[in-house]
């Protein structure tokens, strides 16, 4: 991971600026490339607009929760997303994305319990209404809490998929061991900051990795969710998948709201399943920091937005 990237990374933990960045409730257009708006309203006009020749995941942005009230607060947001989604018709087109870290998994010894249990809740709203559910994956101390909570509700709700970072060195044997039937892996390669311990450091070798986790994923009995910007993989992906026998309707590939938008669209309109990530919400800050370091083009912009130049 570059210099630049690590730095973002570090910015997006800043309670300080987080909360400086985050006080006006009106979105710059810079934020708003990534973040679809701060409200439902905003979320559901992206969502059904891109529900046209795509599908959508609608995460609500909300990470590192320190207050149980708040966790509770993000269950219900979910509710009301889920609600709506319904009553615009579009579940059939639509999913939600859900950080466990926003629903208190990080609250001391209860936070695995607590994040489960309103995990649960939203799975079952969902469920109501005919949604499924992703479960996104955070940093690597989180990954093991996250497989267990995900494997204990997919005992009720075994239409819940979670994400697996192909930067991590433990993946292609978390991939083995999700292959399963009817599980639903998204393989990303991983947003975070980590240590040479655990992840690959360099571009050559997440790649490398992320195509050994694809071809995992794609002869496996799941449904594979190519999570990726970067055009040689998607090529990669598409040849798995035909490899192993795959109709287009047995995997997805899926991108970031506002990443690649004419690479979203000619893949959109040449008959690949593509589903567009969207988040929405006040909570903005971290999330969209991790899209500015991955970019070093993206700071030009950023730094622009303030010059007017
Ligand atoms: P890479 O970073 O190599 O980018 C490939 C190309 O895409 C770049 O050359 C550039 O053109 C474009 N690009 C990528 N990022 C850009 C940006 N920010 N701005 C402008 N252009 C950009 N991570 C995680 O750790 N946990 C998670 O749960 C998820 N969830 C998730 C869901 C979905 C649907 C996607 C697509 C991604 C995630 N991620 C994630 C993020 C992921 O780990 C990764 O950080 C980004 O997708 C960027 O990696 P790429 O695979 O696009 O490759």
């Amino acid at each position: 991971m570059s210099v630049l990237r690590s730095t973002f990374v570090a910015a997006s933990r800043s309670p300080r600026l987080r909360s400086t960045a985050e006080r006006s409730s009106i979105l710059t257009p810079v934020v708003e490339r990534f973040v679809a708006g701060t409200d439902v309203d905003a979320a559901i006009e992206v969502a059904r607009d891109l529900a046209a020749d795509r599908y959508v995941s609608l995460d609500h942005l909300g990470e590192a929760t320190t207050d149980p009230h708040a966790a509770e607060a993000t269950v219900e947001a979910y509710a009301t997303l889920l609600h709506r989604l319904d009553a615009e018709g579009l579940t059939g087109r639509a999913e939600v994305s859900v950080k466990l870290s926003a629903l208190g998994q990080a609250l001391g010894d209860d936070g695995q319990k607590i994040a489960r249990d309103n995990l649960l809740h939203i799975c079952s709203t969902a469920a109501d209404v005919g949604a499924t559910v992703t479960v996104d994956m955070e940093d690597h101390t989180t990954t093991d809490s996250t497989l267990e909570i995900v494997r204990d509700v997919r005992a009720d709700f075994p239409s819940t998929g979670t994400v697996l970072q192909a930067s991590l060195r433990r993946t292609e044997a978390d991939c083995h061991d999700l292959a399963g039937r009817g599980s639903r892996i998204r393989l990303c390669k991983g947003a975070y900051d980590e240590p040479v311990s655990v992840a690959y450091r360099t571009k050559a070798e997440v790649d490398a990795s992320y195509v050994r986790c694809m071809r995992i994923l794609m002869t496996g009995q799941g449904y594979p969710m190519v999570a990726t910007h970067d055009p040689a993989l998607v090529t990669v992906g598409e040849q798995l998948a035909i490899a192993a026998g795959r109709g287009r309707d047995a995997y997805e590939f899926q991108m970031l709201y506002g990443i690649r938008p004419t690479h979203q669209s000619e893949l959109a309109a040449a008959g690949h399943k593509l589903r567009i990530y969207v988040p929405y919400g006040t909570e903005w800050y971290p999330y969209f920091m991790r899209r500015l370091g991955e970019r070093p083009a993206n700071i030009g912009f950023f730094l622009r937005s303030f010059t007017g130049r």
